[in-house]
């Protein structure tokens, strides 16, 4: 063989390894990338952690976390029972965990959440005698556990969501919790304040369930109006976006985007999921109180989800998600509340002990038909 045929050949091999090189590698790329990359021209894609996914010693899930999402959300351990269950006791362990992973990974870090009617211990609201504290003394239970809890995270945690569930639906305005009770309905922007005083550079939000409730909404847009006359800083709202296969109502959900959207607050969809089981009578929401009695007929998949209701949560996903690009230019985040199935709070609530799928990926952590059918729809 000629010199120069001998050198074609070469040149050619070299040229087919490169090649082969460079497509495995966009290969990899491509098998690197998540939701995260799917939907980057769109909204950051979060999840909710627990302590146990950060505590264990397999790192299968925070690797996987770390691929797919750009956003995580502390499931539990920055509520006040967890951080700060007596008044001069913290548990920092935990959130510092949530924070130094979130940060290791270059993550939209969010603080869950400051004030809250739940989770909260009963001694807050109480003298050393058991009986209710005076409002002066609760204000000042408020602004320490705000100032320290947001301080210590400042410039780590980039939103906040500051206060929790604190308006009732159709109309009724605000929830009595001990907080309305004691401090009356300044207690909300007081703790806007403080989380701003603590770190002006955080975004704040509100944050709720079955937001699309013409009620709740009408009721939070007026505070929100109010808020911004007087300067009170709150920078957006949280849908929890706690939905099923048949509820809510896409419609009045979309007309809460744009409500929120019109008064020139970001939205977040903070606690997504879609729960795919019987609901018992006729409830929606997420009152972690309203646990309901267990049933078999309320559990029908415990051996596995069948393909038409499989189908149907799809086809709910690609609508709902369809929503959301739809409004991308309003909502910051979109955060599904769990990674995998097996960890989901929707298994115990609101019936304890049941088996339901209501997330992307399945119990062993892999994709389920449903993360692809999602995905797809963020490279349009
Ligand atoms: O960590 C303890 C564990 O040590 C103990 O053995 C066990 C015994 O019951 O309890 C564990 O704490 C539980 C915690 O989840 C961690 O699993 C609490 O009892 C339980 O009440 C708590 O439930 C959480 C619930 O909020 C109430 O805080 C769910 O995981 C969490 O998904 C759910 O999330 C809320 C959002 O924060 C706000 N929006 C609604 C959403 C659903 O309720």
């Amino acid at each position: 063989m000629s010199i120069s045929r001998r050198r074609f050949t070469s040149l050619t091999a070299a040229a087919i390894a490169a090649m082969t090189f460079q497509s495995r590698a966009i290969q990899a790329a491509a098998r690197e990338t998540g939701l995260k990359d799917a939907f980057k021209d769109d909204f950051l894609i979060g999840t909710a952690i627990n302590k146990w996914t950060l505590e264990r010693e397999d790192s299968t899930q925070r690797d996987l976390i770390a691929r797919e999402f750009n956003s995580i959300t502390a499931e539990n351990c920055m509520k006040w029972m967890e951080i700060h269950p007596e008044e001069d006791r913290w548990n920092w362990g935990p959130a510092d965990q949530f924070v130094e992973f979130g940060t290791k990974h270059g993550m939209h870090i969010v603080g869950h959440t400051l004030v809250w009617h739940s989770q909260v211990p009963r001694t807050v609201f109480q003298d050393e005698n058991g009986n209710p504290i005076s409002k002066e003394r609760l204000e000042a239970r408020m602004q320490h556990h705000i100032a320290t809890v947001v301080d210590r995270y400042r410039g780590k945690i980039a939103i906040w969501d500051v206060v929790n569930e604190a308006i009732e639906e159709d109309e009724k305005g605000w929830r009595q919790s001990p907080w309305f009770k004691i401090l009356g309905p300044t207690f909300m922007e007081r703790a806007f304040q403080l989380a701003h005083e603590a770190d002006p550079k955080a975004h704040l939000i509100y944050n709720d369930y079955n937001e699309h409730n013409p009620g709740r909404r009408n009721f939070l847009v007026e505070r929100i109006r109010d808020y911004k006359r007087r300067g009170i800083p709150i920078h957006g709202v949280g849908f929890q976006g706690h939905i099923g296969l048949d509820y809510p109502d896409l419609r009045e959900y979309e007309d809460s985007i744009e409500a929120i959207a019109a008064e020139g607050l970001a939205v977040h969809v903070t606690e997504l999921e879609v729960d795919v089981l019987p609901r018992p009578s006729s409830f929606t929401g997420a009152e972690i109180s309203a646990v309901q009695q267990y049933a078999d007929k309320l559990n029908p998949y415990v051996d596995g989800l069948p393909k038409e209701v499989e189908q149907e949560q799809i086809d709910r996903y690609k609508r709902f998600f369809e929503l959301l690009l739809k409004h991308r230019e309003k909502i910051q985040r979109v955060t599904f509340w769990g990674m995998h199935d097996g960890e989901s709070w929707k298994n115990n609530f609101p019936v304890r002990g049941r088996t339901n799928y209501p997330l992307l990926f399945d119990r062993k952590l892999n994709k389920k038909p449903v993360y692809h059918a999602v995905a797809g729809l963020g490279r349009t």
